[in-house]
């Protein structure tokens, strides 16, 4: 059995729906072998399949060709339900920062210690530089590694001013120093309406942007790519935080709330019933993206995110349950996806071509009859032809009251599978905890970097600890020079 076999029996395929399944073993194991490194650095870009260049993105390209012809399609329930269990416990995540010593027992199983897992990840570990630390680029931006800071909203700002503040400077910087490679400041409202909660960071005034300037340079000195995601909240705006209380309702105005908007005027769960935006009032939103995005790239930030998942305006225009327009923005497919292809056009114009721009999407709404994967697959392919470089994948939070199946790595095969199809870079994003979970999914083309989220909040130096579990160099791990001397696997 060869290596990547052993991978498969120990962790489960990747999701067998289509030629993808063919072209992660193609990629990573069959031919390249898992020892090598050179076919890592392909996984990150050239997905335009350019004559005469890789190889390995012809095949990728080939691969999901076949696939929309015939396989193309399914639900991404069902992709869900075929995830593979990871073994990996994330409650045992951190019990030690020890590689573990492996028995050799064949008789004990899948995700057992000492199992399959376990002398497969053993194999894993003699590959001098794991995906995870292989770098990749975006347009012009180089990115030392491929794991990532989500946005996390920190609902911090006290003054309710959007003004980021000394915790919002040391929350960032921290986890850049401690190795992520790229770090995506939390939803940041690109007007005071926007704003989820009153809480939240804006970018509409010059002292919200002096405020984050100093994250993004000092984020970038300590070796990371400062991104920024730009969001406005549609229907969940105003909604309460853990220091106003109000949470999952609406925020009274006395304690700085105000009247939600959206696409139509549908309530979310128990909070207020929005105020339909006009047309003209939808080309003002439009407008205020671009304007805080042209602040972020003054800012020094090197990427922007938009933010068209989990229910807020964005995705809330493109779920048919939250959207029941019948005017250009709403009814068809082409008609829910305006708004979010008229954001990413006019920010791609308002930044520069070097700069990269991100989308992060909600790949199914989990409930009948609402937004899926394959308006997912066929939204991202639009906005890559906009001039969208990489698709972060989450699902959910669009609709309230569905069952969401929440267990280690679920979202990964709508990463993956957005990959394939889109041809379009992926990131994966939901519980993933384990460096070689996380190894895992890059080796294997599911998606080209991953996302660490509250694993992240509770250990900023998650990237070091992966780099000594997956047996990175200490010298080639992005360890702050100053660290050097307590660094993972030091005797002292
Ligand atoms: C405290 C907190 C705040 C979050 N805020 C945002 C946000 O601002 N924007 C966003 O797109 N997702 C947000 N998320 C979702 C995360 O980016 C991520 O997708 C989610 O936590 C799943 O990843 P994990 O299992 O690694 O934590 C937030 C999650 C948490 C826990």
């Amino acid at each position: 059995m060869d290596e990547l076999h052993e991978y498969q029996e120990a962790f489960g395929r990747p999701v067998e729906v289509n030629a993808l399944g063919r072209h992660a073993q193609t990629s990573v194991g069959a031919s390249e072998g898992l020892e090598t490194t050179a076919a890592m650095p392909k996984y990150g870009h050239d997905y335009a399949g350019k004559a005469g260049e890789s190889s390995q993105s012809d095949k990728f390209g080939k691969a999901a060709e076949r696939a929309q012809e015939g396989e193309a399609g399914k639900s991404g329930k069902k992709h869900a339900a075929d995830n593979p269990d990871n073994p990996d416990n994330p409650d045992k995540a951190h019990k030690s920062d020890k590689p573990k010593k492996l028995k050799k027992s064949s008789k004990l199983g899948k995700g057992e210690p000492g199992g399959k897992a376990q002398q497969a990840t053993a194999k894993l570990t003699k590959v001098k530089v794991p995906g995870l630390f292989t770098p990749m680029s975006l347009r012009q931006v180089q990115v030392r590694n491929r794991i990532w800071l989500p946005p996390m909203c920190m609902y911090s700002v006290q003054a309710q001013d959007g003004v980021a503040t000394d915790f919002h400077y040391q929350h960032y910087v921290s986890r850049a120093l401690g190795g992520f490679g790229l770090v995506i400041v939390e939803s940041t409202a690109v007007s005071p309406q926007a704003r989820i909660s009153p809480c939240d960071l804006g970018l509409w005034n010059d002292r919200q942007e002096q405020a984050l300037q100093r994250i993004a340079t000092d984020v970038r000195a300590a070796g990371a790519v400062p991104v920024i995601q730009l969001n406005h909240a549609g229907r969940k705006a105003s909604s309460g935080c853990s220091s106003l209380g109000y949470i999952s309702r609406t925020v009274p105005a006395d304690l700085g709330g105000w009247q939600p908007l959206a696409p139509s005027p549908l309530a979310y769960g128990k909070m207020d019933t929005p105020r339909q935006l006009g047309v003209g009032e939808i080309g003002a939103i439009v407008e205020d993206f671009a304007a805080a995005a042209r602040r972020a790239v003054r800012a020094g930030f090197e990427g922007i995110e938009i933010h068209a998942a989990h229910g807020y305006l964005l995705s809330e225009f493109l779920d048919p349950l939250t959207n029941v327009r019948s005017d250009e923005y709403g009814g068809e497919f082409e008609h829910r996806i305006r708004l979010v292809v008229e954001v990413a056009d006019a920010i791609r114009a308002a930044i520069p071509q070097t700069m990269p721009l991100l989308v992060r999407v909600s790949a199914t709404d989990w409930a009948q009859g609402g937004w899926d994967l394959e308006q997912t697959i066929e939204l991202a392919r639009v906005l890559k032809a906009h001039g969208v470089d990489l698709v972060d994948v989450s699902t959910g939070a669009i609709v309230s009251g569905v069952y969401t199946p929440a267990k280690p790595g679920y979202q990964v095969p709508f990463a993956q599978q957005v990959r394939a199809q889109a041809l379009v870079p992926t990131t994966a994003v939901g519980l993933i905890t384990k460096p070689k979970q996380a190894e895992c999914i890059v080796r294997w083309g599911q998606a080209d970097a991953v996302e660490i989220g509250r694993a992240a909040l509770r250990d900023p130096y998650w990237p070091l600890r992966a780099a000594y579990k997956l047996g990175l160099p200490t010298n080639q791990a992005p360890y702050p020079q100053a660290y050097l001397q307590g660094a993972y696997g030091t005797k002292r």
